[in-house]
């Protein structure tokens, strides 16, 4: 069975229940469920844990959110999923709520994998709790808003014990179009990489607002607009192209020049609404970036293109994926003109080429819970998020960066409030 057999017929999991050798792998019995709790019960996180529960024999057991409304929500949400699937509802004393809610969950003995959903300023702090609980965790993107995160979260990568697994939420790496055309680049389709292209344009985020709430309280549910919460939309939003270049082109870039600003948006917060890249990889491989992040008119459009010695390559979310030149190949499955492709999904849960990257990440995270090899993807996200800051560093200083200047840097960004107020 190949990866991609393995991916779809659900890596042994049949109705619900997953088939393993009747051997104890990892510490989990044959046919037993990974016992799931879901930190940060927004939009993304609610997203992902449904579509665990739904493709994996992960059941959601334990919600952590800082916000009560949040937290109820999400248990609302997963007792129902829960009674789809035949399930128990959430018991009561797996609800955490609050700044110290991670904490708890992490000491619980009733959880075995946690999920980091919670805003990026928050993934570093939240996944070492995580990683030093022993459970396993599936962190979010970007491991690392400043140098300063991301240096910590590569301490904490060291400190993964031989029995855990950790993955970061780049799935579109798992989007069967996107592994089956860098499998094909890898082996050498386009031949020498000359140049890259990228770009990722996408709606404003829009605002959430409380009755009776207080500045600090509207910041953080308004995290996407602030700078220090998200990472402004290079690192946050346009991050999961710069990984797929990465990916491709297999390094992180040397050096960038960046120019964008803050032209259209006009609402509260700092987060600038277009970047304009230039990076420059090993071998003088240009990487021409450009992102913008407002308007409401549905606008959105992602993708990467490789230009090579004997040929291109296409790699958009919504649209044909396809190779020309000496080894010209395209992807059959794609639905550039189904319904719903080519619209923007703020929980990442698009259609087309990005139809199964959840699913297909998920399946294969479970796989390396139970029966192994673990994964520690910790340090490659750091790369990715460090390649993201430089782009931003750049941009912001309006000068060209390389990547050691970069990590030179004191860059350590403050909150500025104390969570304690939300106890
Ligand atoms: N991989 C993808 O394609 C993708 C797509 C969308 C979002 N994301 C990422 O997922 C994460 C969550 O995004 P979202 O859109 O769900 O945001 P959201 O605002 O909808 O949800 C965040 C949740 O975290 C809670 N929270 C905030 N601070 C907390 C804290 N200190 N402790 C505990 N809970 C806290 C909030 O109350 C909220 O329920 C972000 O890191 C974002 O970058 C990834």
């Amino acid at each position: 069975m190949n990866r991609r057999e393995f991916l779809q017929r659900g890596s042994g999991i049949v109705s619900g229940m997953l088939v393993l050798n009747s051997r104890t792998v990892f510490g989990y019995e044959a046919n037993s469920a990974v016992r799931h709790a879901l930190l940060g019960c927004g939009n993304r996180g609610t997203g992902v844990a449904t579509s665990f529960a739904q493709n994996t024999s992960a059941r959601v057991v334990a919600l952590a959110d800082i916000f009560a409304d949040n937290l109820a929500k999400g248990h609302d949400h997963f007792n129902q999923v829960n009674a789809g699937l035949g399930q128990p509802a959430i018991d009561s004393k797996l609800l955490f709520r609050g700044p110290h809610a991670f904490e708890q969950l992490a000491e619980s003995k009733d959880v075995d994998l946690i999920q980091i959903s919670t805003p990026p300023y928050f993934h570093v702090q939240h996944l070492e709790t995580a990683v030093a609980s022993g459970k396993h965790v599936y962190c979010e993107k970007p491991v690392g808003i400043d140098i300063t995160q991301a240096k910590h979260a590569l301490e904490i990568a060291k400190k993964v014990k031989p029995s855990q697994s950790v993955d970061v939420g780049f799935q579109c790496r798992m989007a069967p179009p996107i592994a089956a055309l860098e499998e094909k680049i890898k082996a050498g389709a386009l031949g020498k990489i000359a140049t890259v292209s990228g770009n990722y344009n996408s709606p404003a985020s829009t605002e959430k607002k409380r009755e009776g709430e207080g500045p600090d309280e509207y910041r953080l549910r308004n995290w996407l607009w602030d700078r220090v919460l998200s990472g402004d939309i290079l690192v946050e939003q346009n991050i999961h192209i710069i990984d797929l270049c990465n990916w491709m082109v297999g390094a992180h870039p040397l050096k960038a020049t960046a120019t964008g600003g803050r032209n259209v948006l006009t609402h509260w917060g700092d987060i600038w609404d277009n970047y304009q890249v230039d990076y420059t990889y090993p071998n003088d491989v240009h990487f021409t970036f450009a992102s913008t992040q407002f308007g409401s008119d549905g606008v959105f459009d992602a993708g990467l293109k490789l230009f090579g010695s004997s040929g291109s390559a296409t790699c958009p979310y919504a649209g044909p994926i396809t190779i020309t030149g000496t080894n010209a190949w395209s992807w059959q499955d794609s639905e550039s003109t189904a319904t719903g492709s080519g619209k923007f999904a703020a929980n990442g849960a698009f259609l087309d080429n990005l139809k199964y990257a959840d699913r297909d990440k998920e399946r294969t995270f479970i796989a390396s819970i139970v029966s192994g090899p673990v994964h520690n993807q910790i340090a490659d996200g750091v790369e990715t998020a460090l390649s993201c800051i430089l782009g931003r560093m750049a941009g912001y200083q309006k000068r060209e960066v390389t990547w050691e200047e970069m990590l030179a840097q004191i860059e350590d960004w403050p909150l500025g409030f104390s969570l304690e107020q939300f106890a």
